[in-house]
């Protein structure tokens, strides 16, 4: 359903690894953490200003099974209209664009501009496609000369430009990659990519790509909201199922550097990826929930098989991931086949546990509560994440069977029920109003906000510094809230005005706050408006 309606009493028109670095792709051992248990040292975490990926940011990428050569305007917005066909969406999954796509060139002037080759309806045209359907816009670029294929512009020396632009494209996340970044000091270097995106004023999710190269869980909290742990998952077109494991592994040893606004990342998913089995993909899912890990689906989402969405979309497994409290699990127990990851709280008091067999043969384990951190004496409800099934209570601990490379991932708890904490989808991100009238007019447009959580949201808080012209109310019927957007075009010259709406919201159970919720308006006057509204 369309956002936009008119108001007829009031509308005259509404037109109204810690691992490699991305050149050998292979693990490095020079690049461990320093302290695998230690206490995060990063004193400030920027993304808390902004509100931004409070719990680890969803969407899809297009890397790891297109690579750079298909990679187009149709391609894109084909895969933005499977994300809302398949469920994807609904689900949780918002950021979505190019990567290294070959989007753009530099000018003689310096400044960047769109591959109309590739993508004909330029690239703020392409984020419009993208807000329109209730998406957030992600975009791709380097921090050095140029990008890993040598196909694309870095931003080294034009750090401030490039931002601006990717502000006026609209970009809602930028991935910035570390190639070709020879003598540059990665610390100085993503701090300044960060300033720039400050100056430029579009509140956007910096996402660091130096592959763990710089230790950016040291530092990058200060500058970015998420910075990849670990080298390429796999190369494109193909999963590789080792290689995610020794990500998996390195990337759960930097547990403590992680939470809210502030992101390991062990890179995108290969979840439905050629190569994958069933229990694989829901193996991998598993895994990349437990770590709190950002969920950037890599396949091809316009061929995806029914067990792979029921995978992609299952909302018990997303709310692990996506807990307001934003704790990174970890391996607690193994014996090298069989790994039990707990060490995650969730915002309702119930616990998050993984068994993972690796092995060939099926397995079972006890798990006893004071493995995971409950009292032994205590009586627990266990719902399974797969299963959707119930038990308990039980005291003591639970034994679980486990297929070969296969999970258990379950949530423990003293009560006997399992809230989804909210996962937030918009309708659109994006308010476009056109008046042609000399008279003053009152226009008005929607945009409508539904959380797919079982916990309750208040009403959405909207942020002060709205423009003269605009002014927002929130109306909430039961998980859905609408945002009604009114505009007085009294008093405006003609010409296009915008404005970014912020929203912000507290997840009651754990007082936690919610990412913001961000949107653009548009207005379009074609006439000087003159006069005052009667
Ligand atoms: C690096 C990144 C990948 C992808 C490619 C594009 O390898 O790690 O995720 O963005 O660059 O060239």
């Amino acid at each position: 359903m369309k956002k936009i309606w008119l108001i007829p009493a009031v509308v005259l028109c509404a037109l109204l690894s810690y691992t490699a670095f991305a050149p050998s792709r292979e693990l490095s051992p020079r690049a461990q953490p320093p302290s695998f248990g230690a206490q995060s040292s990063v004193l400030a975490v920027h993304a808390l200003d902004g509100g931004l990926a409070l719990t680890p940011p969803m969407g899809w990428y297009p890397w790891n099974i297109f690579g750079e050569e298909p990679q187009n305007e149709k391609l894109i917005k084909e895969i933005v209209d499977a994300l809302v066909s398949t469920g994807l969406k609904e689900a949780g999954y918002a950021f979505v664009g190019p990567d290294e796509g070959i989007c753009f060139y530099r000018q003689a002037d310096g400044r960047l501009t769109t591959n109309l080759e590739r993508y004909p309806g330029g690239l703020r045209g392409l984020g419009d496609y993208i807000h329109q359907k209730g998406l957030k816009y992600a975009l791709y670029t380097d921090a050095g000369t140029l990008t890993c294929s040598t196909a694309m512009p870095g931003t080294k020396d034009h750090e401030f430009e490039d931002m601006r632009q990717f502000a006026e494209w609209r970009a809602d996340y930028i991935k910035i990659d570390w190639c070709n970044t020879e003598g540059q000091d990665i610390v100085k270097t993503y701090t300044t990519l960060h300033e720039a995106q400050h100056a430029a004023g579009r509140p956007v999710v910096h996402s660091l790509c130096s592959w763990g190269e710089g230790y950016p869980w040291q530092w990058a909290a200060a500058v970015g909201h998420l910075w990849r742990t670990t080298s390429d998952i796999c190369g494109p077109g193909q999963a590789d199922w080792s290689q995610a494991m020794k990500m998996a592994w390195a990337n759960e040893k930097l547990s403590a550097f992680a939470g809210p606004g502030h992101w390991n990342d062990p890179d995108m998913m290969i979840a439905g990826m050629p190569g994958m089995s069933e229990s694989q993909d829901r193996s991998f899912f598993s895994l990349w929930c437990m770590m709190a890990a950002p969920l950037i689906a890599g396949n091809d989402l316009r061929s995806m098989s029914k067990a792979t969405i029921e995978t992609l979309t299952n909302l018990e497994a997303i709310g692990v991931d996506q807990d307001p409290l934003g704790i990174q699990g970890k391996i607690v127990w193994t014996d090298g086949t069989i790994s039990l990851w707990a060490g995650k709280p969730l915002f309702d008091g119930s616990r998050a546990i993984l068994v993972f067999n690796q092995g060939r043969h099926p397995a079972q384990k006890r798990v006893a509560w004071s493995e995971i951190g409950v009292d032994a004496a205590a009586a627990c409800y266990v719902r399974n994440v797969w299963t959707h099934e119930t038990s308990g209570p039980l005291t003591g601990g639970v034994t679980v069977s486990v297929a070969p490379v296969d999970v258990a991932m379950l949530r423990v708890s003293a009560k006997n029920d399992f809230p989804l904490p909210p996962i937030i989808v918009a309708d659109s991100y994006l308010v476009s109003l056109r008046a042609t009238g000399a008279t003053p007019q009152m226009l008005t447009g929607a945009i409508t906000i539904t959380n797919k959580g079982s916990a309750e949201l208040p009403p959405w808080k909207v942020g002060d510094g709205l423009p003269a012209w605009l002014s927002v109310t929130v109306k909430k019927n039961g998980k859905i809230q609408t945002f009604i957007n009114t505009i007085s075009t009294a008093g405006l010259k003609k010409g296009l005005y915008h404005a970014v709406v912020r929203a912000d919201n507290t997840e009651l159970v754990s007082g936690k706050p919610m990412s913001a919720l961000y949107y653009d308006v548009d207005l379009e006057l074609t006439r000087d408006v003159s006069g005052k509204l009667r």
